[in-house]
Order: structure tokens, then C-alpha cells, then sequence
């Protein structure tokens, strides 16, 4: 009986031994060649964005102009397009229909109780503009604008804020040459998010380590 179990017990030690051995053979061939492919190739998902994939989201434009593509519009060909466009929410002269926000008008209320922050009042740059008509307006079809429809509108909001002449055309040059009223109302904040100067070496000073403990307290009798 009792070397029955032993040969069971032997034999049983025997197959856990194999198949650990085939198991260990097993994941050492499938590491090898895993270790020379990248990730997505291990997985056989997903593939590299193309070049004319990431052009289709890299269109920001940055304050310095940097971003706005070739292209032209005029104030007059603006105003037909916003007519068509725009106007059923932005009122005729920018002046806001309901409670779509006002795209003219304000200035000089940055100071009071209630600002009125327009494009003309308050926005520092008309590549913003630009940039904000392109991916965002009109508000049921946004980035449906071609870049010409884009400069045109763009004009027309500026001449609808006496910031251009009714007869004026803008390109991806002379945009970036019209100074916005608050240019100057913003600036770079370099304040750090938090106070603290930085340390590096012996920062735990024990001097100014103080242990507090409930126990540590003079012990009160309450009889
Ligand atoms: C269906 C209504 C609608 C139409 C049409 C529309 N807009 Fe707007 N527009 C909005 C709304 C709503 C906002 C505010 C969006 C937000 O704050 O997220 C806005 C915001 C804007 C702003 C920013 C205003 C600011 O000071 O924050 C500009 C500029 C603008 N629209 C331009 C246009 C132009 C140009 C067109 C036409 C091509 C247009 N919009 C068509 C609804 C509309």
C-alpha cells in the first residue's frame, strides 16, 4: 500500500515536471521573436497615422500666425456668407439674436460691473478668430467653411467691430498685422502653480520635525 502511493506519487511528479519543461520550452519560443516587434505588431492591431491623417486634426493656428494656410477673403464677400450663414444666431451687425453670443460691441466695458467680452473687446488676436471660425462655426456644421469662406468671415467680424474698412481684404500675411483692441489686456502669468522653493539635498531639517501625538498630551483626570 504504502509504495502503491509512493509510484503514483512519483509518476505524478513526474508529469508535473514535463509539463512544466514543455510549458517553460513553449513561452521562451514565443518570447524570442515578441522581443523585435513593437507593440502594435505584436497585437496586429491598429497601423501608423498617415501624414494626410494628421493634417486632417493639426490645423490649429497659433497666436503668431503660425498654422493659417495660403488664402484670402474680403470684408464684402464675408458679409454675404455671414448673411448666409451666421446671422440667424449672431444678429445682422454681430449684435447677438436671442441668447447666441454678441460677436461685436463692448468696448470699453472690460472694466465694469458686467464686461462685455467680444471679439472686439476682448479678444487679443485675430488668428484666434480665424482659428475659432475654422473648427468650431457655424455651430450645426463645424469645419464646413473652405479657407477663403474662413478669411472672408473673419474680415466681416473685424469690420463689423470698426476693426477694418468696408472695402478691406485679409490674407494669411496682412492678418496678422491688424492689432486687436486688448492686445495688450493679456499677458504671460509666470506665477508657478504653487509656492515652494525647490530642494534637493538635506531637505528634512529634524530641528523643525515636531511630533504630535494625542498621547504626548498632559493627561487630564475626569473622576
Ligand atoms: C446655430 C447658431 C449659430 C450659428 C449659425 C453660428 N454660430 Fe457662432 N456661435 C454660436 C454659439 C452657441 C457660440 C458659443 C459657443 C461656445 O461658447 O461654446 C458661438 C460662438 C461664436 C464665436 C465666439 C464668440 C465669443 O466671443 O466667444 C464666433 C467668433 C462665432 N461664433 C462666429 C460665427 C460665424 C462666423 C458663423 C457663421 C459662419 C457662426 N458663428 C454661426 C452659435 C452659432
Amino acid at each position: 500500500m504504502y509504495n502503491l502511493v509512493n509510484t503514483v506519487s512519483l509518476k505524478f511528479f513526474g508529469l508535473c515536471a514535463a509539463l512544466l519543461l514543455s510549458s517553460a520550452l513553449l513561452q521562451a519560443s514565443e518570447k524570442t521573436p515578441q522581443a523585435t516587434y513593437n507593440q502594435g505588431a505584436a497585437f496586429a492591431i491598429g497601423s501608423p497615422a498617415s501624414s494626410t491623417e494628421i493634417a486632417g486634426w493639426d490645423i490649429d493656428v497659433r497666436p503668431d500666425g503660425v498654422g493659417l494656410p495660403v488664402g484670402s477673403g474680403s470684408v464684402e464677400q464675408g458679409a454675404l456668407l455671414y448673411e448666409q450663414k451666421c446671422a440667424m444666431c449672431h444678429g445682422d451687425f454681430g449684435e447677438g439674436a436671442g441668447r447666441y453670443p454678441k460677436l461685436a460691441g463692448g468696448e470699453g466695458s472690460l472694466q465694469d460691473a458686467r464686461p462685455e467680452k467680444t471679439v472686439g473687446s476682448y479678444w487679443p488676436y485675430t488668428s484666434t478668430l480665424w482659428d475659432y471660425i475654422r473648427r468650431a462655426m457655424p455651430y450645426y456644421a463645424p469645419q464646413s467653411l473652405q479657407v477663403d469662406e474662413v478669411y472672408s468671415l473673419t474680415a466681416y467680424v473685424l469690420n463689423l467691430n470698426d476693426i477694418l474698412d468696408d472695402d478691406a481684404v485679409v490674407d494669411q500675411q496682412s492678418l496678422m498685422q491688424i492689432e486687436m483692441p486688448n492686445r495688450d489686456g493679456f499677458y504671460l502669468d509666470t506665477r508657478p502653480d504653487i509656492q515652494n522653493d525647490r530642494c534637493m539635498q538635506d531637505c528634512l531639517k529634524d530641528t523643525e520635525q515636531k511630533l504630535v501625538s494625542s498621547l504626548a498630551q498632559p493627561q487630564v483626570d475626569v473622576d
